[in-house]
């Protein structure tokens, strides 16, 4: 049977989890080339679909293209407050983005001429942003145990971004992600302590065998009653 690690090391992996955050704080200190490399490469051996390894990552190092970035998700910071209706002024105070603090910005993105990979993705397309969700998550945990934060946004216009970056059409950003040195992590997420929203317990979304009944179609919410504690 295969060994698990020590127990140090567990404790590390867990760690990185918990302590990971999505910052939007940073200092602007460069972020050292050879942890960056570090950092990519742990984006690059992240799972994927079939292996298709579909992530294609472009670094900003272009001072107007981060501008132009960083204007393009203003311009949909203020369409996504004007769609929240009712918490508008709320969803305005909240910070969304540190583009312009960040030490390192990167674009991450679906490579183009995908549709020829079909193992996985014959009846779940998206399989494919999966596999890229599943990078970045690869580089924000190995950004923590850096010592770095890291943000996701996605609050842009995709056509918008897929211009300024001269993508192929077939191509898709899904993430600019600010990367970079921070004062302090955040000890909760930060939509939590800005009363945003809150972690669900984890009864809520685990079930046993079936969903639970008062959640089908027609039903009136969360069931937790059918799930015994751990
Ligand atoms: C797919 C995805 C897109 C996100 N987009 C944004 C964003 O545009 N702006 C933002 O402030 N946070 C964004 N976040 C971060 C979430 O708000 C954050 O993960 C959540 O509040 C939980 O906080 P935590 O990551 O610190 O645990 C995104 C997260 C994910 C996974």
């Amino acid at each position: 049977m295969a060994k698990r690690f020590s127990d140090p090391d567990r404790a590390a992996v867990y760690r990185a989890i918990h302590e990971r955050r999505d910052m939007r704080h940073f200092v602007s200190d460069p972020v050292d080339p050879v942890v960056l490399k570090r950092l990519l490469d742990a984006a690059h051996h992240a799972p994927s679909v079939g292996f298709m390894q579909p992530w294609r990552i472009a670094r900003i190092t272009d001072a107007s293209l981060r501008a132009a970035l960083h204007a393009a998700v203003e311009r949909e910071r203020l369409n996504t407050a004007d769609a929240l209706g009712k918490r508008r002024d709320e969803f305005m105070k909240l910070k969304v983005e540190g583009m312009l603090e960040c030490g390192e910005l990167l674009v991450m993105a679906l490579m183009d001429d995908r549709e020829k990979h079909i193992f996985g993705r014959r009846t779940l397309p998206e399989m494919d942003l999966a596999s890229v969700a599943c990078a970045i998550q690869n580089m924000w945990l190995a950004a923590r145990a850096e010592g770095l934060g890291m943000g996701w946004v996605s609050l842009f216009d995709v056509d918008e971004v897929r211009t300024l970056l001269r993508m192929p059409a077939g191509a898709r950003p899904v993430g600019i992600l600010c990367l970079g040195h921070v004062d302090a992590f955040y000890d909760q997420p930060m939509l939590e302590t800005e009363r945003w929203a809150s972690r669900m317990p984890l009864e809520a979304c685990v079930f046993e065998n079936c969903w639970p009944e008062e959640d089908a179609p027609g039903g009136d919410g969360v069931n937790v009653s059918t799930v015994k504690d751990a």
